[in-house]
């Protein structure tokens, strides 16, 4: 059996033991720190009632959003407990759940509009990204919309050792990413349920990126 199959909890140590401030750089090297990503889905999700940012790291996404003048409920899910300690301190205005593992996560709201940016869904395996969207379509309201940003080419922080493979090492971590074709993320769409997929391309100060957009 292929190891990749399942490997997003092993990825864990990563985030666990990344500085804040580290997490911050990355964002800055990748031109995720002007929240750009957000600025581009913002027209698209700005009437949102419900919110779920998944895997909400330090508050990039969440503070974009804010910034940006969003009015509906933001609900961040987070499994690491350093970040869900930050996320509590610094952005009171927001619900951040108890450690909730965004791949099984239960709720009692339907969103209608889910954020899963800056690559997240490349830290699972093919296998965990196709449950996952099924999972995420089950939540979401009907008319509802999911935010799946990934790069164009990757740069800066992982090296490709297969055509999608991707592994990302430092020293207090590592992490094993797998990157979706175009055709992977539509079947991922399409056998979950949702009713239209588009995608719309745009580049950070660094970086070729793209984001999906599945409408439920
Ligand atoms: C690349 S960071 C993105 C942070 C933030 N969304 C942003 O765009 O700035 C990925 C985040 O997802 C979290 N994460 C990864 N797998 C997760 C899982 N299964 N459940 C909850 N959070 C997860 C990580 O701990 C990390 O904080």
């Amino acid at each position: 059996m292929q190891n990749h199959l399942l490997f997003n909890d092993n990825n864990i140590g990563f985030y666990q033991h990344i500085k804040i401030d580290t997490f911050k750089s990355f964002a800055e090297l990748q031109g995720f720190d002007t929240c750009i990503d957000v600025a581009t889905i913002f027209p698209y999700l700005q009437n949102a009632k419900i919110l779920l940012e998944l895997g909400a790291g330090y508050g990039r996404v969440v503070r974009g959003l804010l910034d940006r003048g969003f009015k509906g409920k933001i609900i961040a899910v987070e499994r690491v407990a350093e970040l869900i300690d930050y996320l509590k301190i610094h952005i009171p205005e927001i619900v951040v759940l108890e450690q909730q593992d965004l791949k099984k996560l239960s709720l009692d709201v339907a969103p209608d509009a889910i954020t899963w940016m800056w690559s997240g869904i490349l830290e699972l395996s093919p296998t965990e990204q196709a449950h996952t969207i099924q999972h995420l379509h089950s939540l979401m309201a009907k008319g509802g919309r999911l935010f799946i940003e990934i790069p164009r080419k990757v740069k800066y922080v992982g090296v490709h050792i297969g055509e999608q493979r991707i592994k990302v090492e430092a020293e207090w971590g590592k992490i094993d990413a797998y990157m979706p074709r175009h055709d992977e993320l539509l079947d991922y769409g399409h056998q979950a349920g949702f009713s239209n997929i588009t995608w719309i391309e745009y580049e950070t100060s660094k970086l070729e990126r793209i984001v999906y957009i599945f409408e439920k």
